[in-house]
């Protein structure tokens, strides 16, 4: 393992105003996005919008690293480049997501465990030769009547500490992804006890797994009112519970925290970042690490035709702006319309 290697890597995807890209959005998962544009989810179809994202020009100034899904890691750009390399000459990262889904977890009806370690040891080996620099493992963790249970997060702790025992082994640096899910009817206070119950558990695990945590990131979701609750806390609601959440279990040695978006619009994620950033100072960066959050508009202004892609790319560009804007505490609504 090259400490410094992976602690350097890790202090990077986190630089002032920058954020991920998660672009690593499985064959179900971005066949349901294109499904919903009527894009047919052709290998060539996904290459092009692969393709529009990282070479969409600027980008660089805000996005730090950009999270590969298997298949892409292997494409190239139109010009033959391979993306990997593509990114790593514009000074973007290249990661890459290395679980295999989020399967029932037998036993616990509703609940779900990821699975992905078998053979682990040997994919990242193969990951950081096509140039991967960083690994993303998500958990799943749902809210409902009697879930979730101590035994759920316990298994997906263990997985995730054992997942990233094997990145840092293979100078990789690991995100540590456990989402509690923003679906139900639960208020924020819900979300909040789930939140820092998982949080703790997976700290735990990754103390128990000899992980050094200057060489990790973790990717969580914000501390949100279920999707169906009644009332939905306001943004600075979001904010104050988020960062409590954050300061009562993540160490600060934790270079960064970089958010997934989860189903909020754009918008609100950019909006949540923001005021979590204006709270500050934190003991560690306070980042994105956003998939829908950042393509949503550039993936409903391409439509799978290629004389929309300059606007996909601007739209793309105008989200990453904003969220770094965001890093620094510094979006204002109107830098939504200002061109
Ligand atoms: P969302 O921001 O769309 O939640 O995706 C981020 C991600 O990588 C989920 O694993």
């Amino acid at each position: 393992m090259d400490r410094q290697a992976l602690y350097s890597v890790a202090r990077a995807l986190v630089a002032p105003g920058k954020g991920i890209l998660a672009a690593d959005e499985s064959m179900g998962t971005i066949a349901k996005r294109f499904a919903r544009l009527q894009i047919p989810s052709t290998e060539e179809n996904r290459r092009t919008y692969r393709n529009l994202l990282f070479t969409t020009a600027g980008v660089e100034a805000f996005i730090s690293g950009v999270i590969l899904f298997d298949e892409t890691i292997r494409q190239a750009a139109d010009d033959g480049t391979p993306f990997p390399r593509l990114l790593a000459d514009r000074g973007i990262v290249p990661g890459i997501k290395v679980d295999t889904g989020a399967k029932d977890l037998a036993g616990f009806p509703g609940e779900k465990v990821t699975e992905g370690l078998d053979g682990l040891r040997e994919r990242l080996a193969e990951y950081y030769r096509l140039g991967a620099r960083f690994a993303k493992w998500r958990a799943v963790i749902t809210v409902g009547a009697g879930i979730p249970t101590a035994a759920c997060i316990a298994a997906n702790a263990h997985a995730l500490a054992r997942y990233a025992a094997l990145c840092q082994d293979a100078n990789l640096v690991p995100i540590v992804e456990p989402e509690v899910l923003m679906d139900g009817d639960h208020d924020i206070a819900r979300c909040e006890s789930v939140t820092v119950e998982t949080l703790s558990a997976v700290y735990q695990a990754l103390h128990q797994g000899r992980i050094a945590l200057e060489g990790t990131l973790l990717k969580p979701n914000m501390t949100l009112s279920g999707k169906d609750a009644p009332r939905q806390a306001t943004v600075q609601e979001v904010a104050a519970a988020t960062v409590r959440t954050l300061r009562a279990t993540v160490p600060a040695a934790v270079p960064g925290i970089v958010f997934l978006s989860g189903g909020q619009t754009a918008v609100l994620a950019t909006e949540h970042l923001n005021a979590m950033n204006q709270m500050g100072p934190h003991p560690w960066e306070l980042s994105f690490s956003y998939g829908r959050a950042l393509q949503d508009p550039p993936l409903s202004t391409w439509k799978g035709v290629a004389a929309n892609i300059p606007a996909a790319q601007q739209a793309f560009f105008l989200r990453a702006r904003l969220n770094s804007a965001a890093r620094h505490g510094q979006y204002t609504g109107a830098m939504e319309t200002a061109s």
